[in-house]
């Protein structure tokens, strides 16, 4: 398996182990079961894309591992160390995990450049000098490197966009954790982001636990594919995607490739049948 090769052939940081995680919103009041018994371990170096039905705690999942909410019952764990359990329901928010969410969240009022250089100067990890040159280097290894001084309404979405991974690149995290963050984009877009992106992964091998509704975009991204239950989430089934890389885009086009969208699929579809049957907001 692609994931467990990864982790056996170098010494790369990132694995996350989550463990028998439950989350419990509200449990005086509401009582919103999100998380039932969640277990998957993800290597260092994997990509593992995460689907499922709408509502099933797939965020919820994200903002655990991010540190933004508490488990209720269960551990996470980043190589060997405990993030959150019973000791510390709430894990530490770090630099060692960067989250892009779906809306775009650079300062409008800060150029590129300076969008990206900002977190390392303010966290006191690099000089001001220090922070532009990686900076500069990063959007030009990005292919930016023509429009960091332009502010992020002066370019595409898609810019913008690869302007906010590689400004939770640069401080090197071990994981980086996206929540649906192409949704919005046009078919062109999302494929020149996925490229982007991939370009990004392979001179950094950071861990990446992605979020996506987008079945195609999973299979192509990924080293494996989890798909998730209907709410309460659990690991209901896991694709592994073992094609090479580097993939591009005539991949989309190949047996191997359509196979793997359709198993993928087949077990998404089946728990979008029962939350829509138990009265969940939406389909996948
Ligand atoms: N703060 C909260 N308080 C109470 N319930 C919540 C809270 N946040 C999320 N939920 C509920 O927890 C469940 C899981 O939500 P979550 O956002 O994790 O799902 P998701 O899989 O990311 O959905 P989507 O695909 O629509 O983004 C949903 O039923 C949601 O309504
Ligand atoms: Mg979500």
């Amino acid at each position: 398996m692609a994931a467990v090769e990864k982790s056996i052939e170098s010494d790369r940081k990132g694995a996350i182990s989550i463990r028998n995680v439950t989350k419990i919103y509200d449990p005086e009041g509401v009582n919103v079961l999100a998380v039932d018994d969640c277990s998957l371990e993800i290597a260092a170096g994997e990509v593992c894309m995460i689907v499922g039905p709408s509502g099933c705690g797939k965020t919820t999942l994200l903002n655990a591992i991010a540190g933004f909410h508490s488990i209720t019952f269960g551990e996470i764990y980043l190589d060997g160390e405990l993030l959150c359990g019973r000791a510390r329901p709430l894990a530490q928010q770090g630099a060692d995990r960067v989250v892009v969410f779906q809306n775009g969240a650079l300062f409008p009022w800060k150029t590129l450049l300076d969008n990206v250089a900002y977190g390392p100067v303010v966290q006191g990890r690099m000089s001001r000098h220090e922070a532009r040159d990686k900076a500069a280097h990063m959007l030009a290894e990005a292919g930016l490197g023509n429009v960091g001084s332009k502010f992020p309404g002066e370019v595409s979405s898609g810019m913008a966009r690869r302007a906010e991974i590689v400004r939770a690149l640069i401080n090197d995290p071990k994981v980086l954790l996206l929540d649906e963050p192409f949704r919005a984009m046009d078919a062109l877009t999302k494929s020149i982001m996925h490229e982007a992106l991939l370009e990004m992964y392979d001179r950094t091998k950071v861990t990446i636990f992605f979020i996506t509704h987008d079945l195609e975009e999973s299979i192509f991204l990924g080293d494996r594919v989890v798909v998730m239950t209907t709410r309460p989430c659990r690991t209901k089934k896991i694709v592994s995607v073992a094609i090479p890389r580097p993939r591009d885009y005539r991949l989309l086009s190949s047996e191997a490739f359509r196979l793997l969208v359709d198993e993928a699929n087949e077990a998404v579809h089946e728990e979008a049948i029962k939350a829509f049957a138990a009265g969940e907001r939406e389909l996948a």
